[in-house]
C-alpha cells in the first residue's frame, strides 16, 4: 500500500468523534411531498473537514435530500435520524437545524434584491447563531470585497455563488451543503469556487455538494455517494467513482 492510500485512509478514523460516532450521519432517512414518496432511506456519513459528493442524474433525488438534511418544511421527514456534532438535528425544525449549524445554499441562491453584498450578509447575522465575521469575509472573498456596496442580484453568476457561499459561512456553519454551485458557470469561476471549497475544508468545514458536473465535484471529495430514484445506489469514495467507468456511466452518464 502507497502512503498516499494509507493516509486517505487514515485521515476519516483521526477525524471522527471520541464516541466514534461520525460527525454528521443521515440514518435511513424517508421523506414525502404531500403524498409523493421521494427521499426513500437515503444513508450519509462524514467525519468533521471531509467532502461528500452527493450526485446522481436529474430527478434522482438529491435536492430533495439535501433539504431533507437541513430539516426544511418540504420534502417532510417522515423517517430516519439526522445527526450533526451529537445533535439530534431529526427533532428539529429547520431553525433550530440552522442554529446547530447546518446551512444550506440552494440552487438559485437567493440573494436578496435591493441589497448590497454585504448588507445581503448583515441580513443574514440578524438572527443568532454567528459564523466568520464580515471582515474574515471580505478578506477570503477579494472579489466581493471590491463589490461590496453593489446591489447583490447585480453581480455575476458566480459572483452571486461566491455571495452565496460567504453569506452561509457567516451563520454558524459546521455543515454546508451546496446545491450545484458550478451550475452555469464558465471553468475558469468554477475553479476559483474550488479554490475557495479547499480553504473552507482547511478551516473545518464538513461539506456536502451536489453536482451535475460529477467530475469536479469528486475531484475535490472525499466521499461520495450516487442516489438513483430516492435510493442509494453507491457509497464509497471519490476516488472508487473516478476510477469506476461502468459505475459512472450508469448513474452518471459519464
Ligand atoms: N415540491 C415537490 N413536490 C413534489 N415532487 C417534487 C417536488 N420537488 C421535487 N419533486 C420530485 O422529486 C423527485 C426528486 O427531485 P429532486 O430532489 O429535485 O432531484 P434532483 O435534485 O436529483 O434533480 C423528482 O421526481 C421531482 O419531480
Ligand atoms: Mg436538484
Amino acid at each position: 500500500m502507497s502512503a498516499e492510500t494509507s493516509q486517505v485512509e487514515a485521515a476519516p478514523q483521526a477525524a471522527a468523534n471520541a464516541n466514534g460516532a461520525p460527525f454528521f450521519s443521515a440514518k435511513d432517512v424517508h421523506a414525502y411531498y404531500g403524498e409523493s414518496y421521494i427521499v426513500q432511506g437515503v444513508s450519509l456519513e462524514l467525519n468533521k473537514g471531509e467532502i461528500l459528493a452527493l450526485l446522481g442524474r436529474n430527478g434522482a433525488g438529491k435536492t430533495s435530500t439535501l433539504r431533507a438534511i437541513a430539516r426544511m418544511a418540504d420534502p417532510e421527514l417522515h423517517k430516519g435520524e439526522i445527526w450533526l456534532d451529537g445533535k439530534a438535528l431529526h427533532k428539529m425544525p429547520s431553525y433550530d437545524a440552522a442554529l446547530a449549524g447546518i446551512q444550506l445554499v440552494p440552487e438559485d441562491r437567493r440573494i436578496i434584491p435591493g441589497l448590497t453584498v454585504e448588507e445581503n450578509m448583515i441580513l443574514a447575522r440578524v438572527a443568532p447563531g454567528h459564523g466568520w465575521d464580515i471582515e474574515r469575509i471580505f478578506a477570503r472573498f477579494p472579489r466581493l470585497a471590491e463589490r461590496r456596496n453593489q446591489e447583490g442580484v447585480t453581480l455575476s453568476g458566480g459572483e452571486q455563488q461566491m455571495l452565496a457561499i460567504a453569506r452561509a459561512l457567516t451563520r454558524e456553519c459546521k455543515l454546508l451543503l451546496l446545491d450545484e454551485p458550478y451550475e452555469g458557470l464558465a471553468p475558469v469561476i468554477v475553479q476559483e469556487i474550488e479554490k475557495i471549497l479547499v480553504e473552507i475544508r482547511e478551516a473545518g468545514i464538513t461539506t456536502v455538494i451536489v453536482e451535475q458536473n460529477a467530475v469536479a465535484a469528486l475531484k475535490l471529495s472525499d466521499r461520495a455517494v450516487i442516489l438513483d430514484t430516492g435510493q442509494v445506489a453507491f457509497t464509497g469514495t471519490a476516488k472508487e467513482v473516478l476510477e469506476n467507468e461502468a459505475l459512472r456511466h450508469e448513474y452518471l452518464a459519464i
